[in-house]
């Protein structure tokens, strides 16, 4: 078994370089599935969600090369083969978005059902709602969705989201930038990602109009060529880190970030105390005094996003006074309750709200990461804690945080990745 060992109670000193944008490269990888020529696509992060995705194109047929560590040329030009492999398909959750940009390109697709993180059901009607009214049957059987065109290419339309969804608004844009017509999507969701996702399809050659609007307008092309891109950094690789130093105290510049994607996160942190400085590319995030309480609803971009909510949780924990977390995205994103409470937390939850009463520290403890983010804020917590903390399951956290480990030890946390033979052997007995 691998974890992290963190001996908690150091302030942080230093600074830390933010990866590119995990949930901006899920979709970008697959969109290159559009693209008929070379994509070098720079600043990918290095995780393991993008290293499964890279290797469903090249299962697919595509050609993948590394050039430097933050940058690959992938090659789809001679894929032929629009069924996705099941056992690498069903790790991630991004997986659906091969769904969208396959139709695109072949007017087929067979995509096993998305993995990722549990909070509760994670339907995908409103994308299928899309593909449907593009012309496309979709059902489910063997194992597989399997989508495809009945006039062989995708036919642009209107298409009205009930639901304000990321996954969606990125691919039905997917299915679309090579569909017949115009495509318009209504009530889109308006994440930093989508328009990263729209401006590395129109450095292709596509015409996608009123991306981070909630209309998208998308007039289909016939060909998308290759090119060149750069990955946004990371809104909430960056927003974990502000958290940290909110949580541990001390002085750390968040680099090569944009702040303005930030402020969602910022405003809340100045709220609580934390002293905030916007640079051009940087954030410099001090926090010396206490924390005071105040209360978060997340919502959809630009509200305070959900994938915050559990670092967010971590800091209110140790603000003097009761602070309330309403989720307003996700069921049930409050599997981490538990492992915080064994660390000393009171936090009491009720559906999707949760009432957080401060306490003066956080206690090490032995723990279990239950989800990417989750797991981020757990370690937020044993950098906060007085003695020391032990993470397991780790995977769910490098699904997501490139070198989270050396990030944190160059602004001087005691974290360590510490593998435990025998407790392996005790894992697979067991
Ligand atoms: N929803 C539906 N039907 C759909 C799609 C969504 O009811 O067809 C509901 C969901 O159940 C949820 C809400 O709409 O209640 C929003 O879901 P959305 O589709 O926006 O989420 P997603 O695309 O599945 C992405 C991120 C998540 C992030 C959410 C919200 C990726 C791969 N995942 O998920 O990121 O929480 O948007 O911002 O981009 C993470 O990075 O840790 C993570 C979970």
């Amino acid at each position: 078994m691998t974890k992290y060992v963190i001996h908690g109670g150091k302030p942080l000193y230093g600074e830390i370089d933010i990866s590119g944008a995990k949930n901006a490269a899920v979709a970008i990888i697959p969109a290159a599935l559009l693209v008929d020529g070379v994509c070098r696509i720079e600043n990918l992060p290095q995780i393991s969600d993008v290293t499964l995705l890279l290797r469903i194109l090249q299962e697919l047929g595509a050609d993948v090369r590394t050039v430097n560590r933050t940058t690959v040329d992938v090659d789809c030009s001679h894929i032929r083969n629009a069924r996705v492999p099941d056992e690498l398909a069903r790790k991630i959750r991004a997986s659906y978005y091969l769904i969208g940009a396959l139709l695109g390109r072949f007017g087929c697709a067979e995509v096993p059902p998305p993995g990722g993180c549990d909070f509760g059901g994670r339907p995908i009607d409103q994308h299928i709602k899309g593909f449907v009214a593009m012309g496309a049957n979709v059902d489910v059987h063997g194992g597989y969705i399997h989508a495809k065109a009945k006039q062989g290419r995708m036919q642009g339309t209107q298409v009205y989201l009930d639901i304000v969804s990321v996954g969606a608004t990125m691919n039905i844009m997917l299915a679309a930038a090579l569909a017949d017509g115009m495509t318009v999507i209504e009530n889109a969701a308006k994440e930093p990602h989508i328009v990263d996702l729209a401006n590395f399809l129109n450095s292709m050659g596509a015409e996608i109009m009123g991306a981070g609007t909630d209309v998208i307008k998308i007039r289909g092309v016939k060909r998308l060529s290759g090119g060149t891109y750069s990955i946004i950094p990371d809104q909430i690789e960056a927003g974990t880190y502000m958290t940290a130093v909110a949580a541990a105290g001390g002085e750390v510049l968040i680099k090569n970030v944009i702040p303005k994607h930030l402020e969602c996160i910022t405003a809340k942190l100045v709220e609580m105390g934390v002293e905030v400085e916007e640079r051009d590319d940087a954030v410099l995030v001090r926090r010396t005094g206490k924390l005071t309480r105040t209360n978060i609803k997340t919502l959809p971009y630009p509200g305070f996003p959900t994938d915050m909510q559990p670092q967010i949780a971590a800091v209110l924990c140790l603000a003097e006074g009761t602070s309330v977390i309403t989720e307003g995205v996700w069921d049930n994103r409050y599997r981490y309750v538990d492992e915080f409470r064994r660390m000393g937390a009171q936090i009491q939850v009720d559906g999707k709200i949760a009432v957080i009463e401060g306490v003066e520290k956080f206690t090490g403890a032995r723990i279990q990461a239950c989800d990417l983010r989750a797991g981020a804020a757990m370690v937020i917590a044993g950098l906060a804690a007085q003695g020391t903390t032990e993470i397991g399951c780790i995977r769910h956290i490098e699904r997501g945080y490139e070198d989270i480990v050396r990030k944190l030890s160059g602004v001087g946390a005691d974290i360590r990745v510490v593998v435990t033979p025998d407790e392996d052997k005790q894992a697979q007995v067991g």
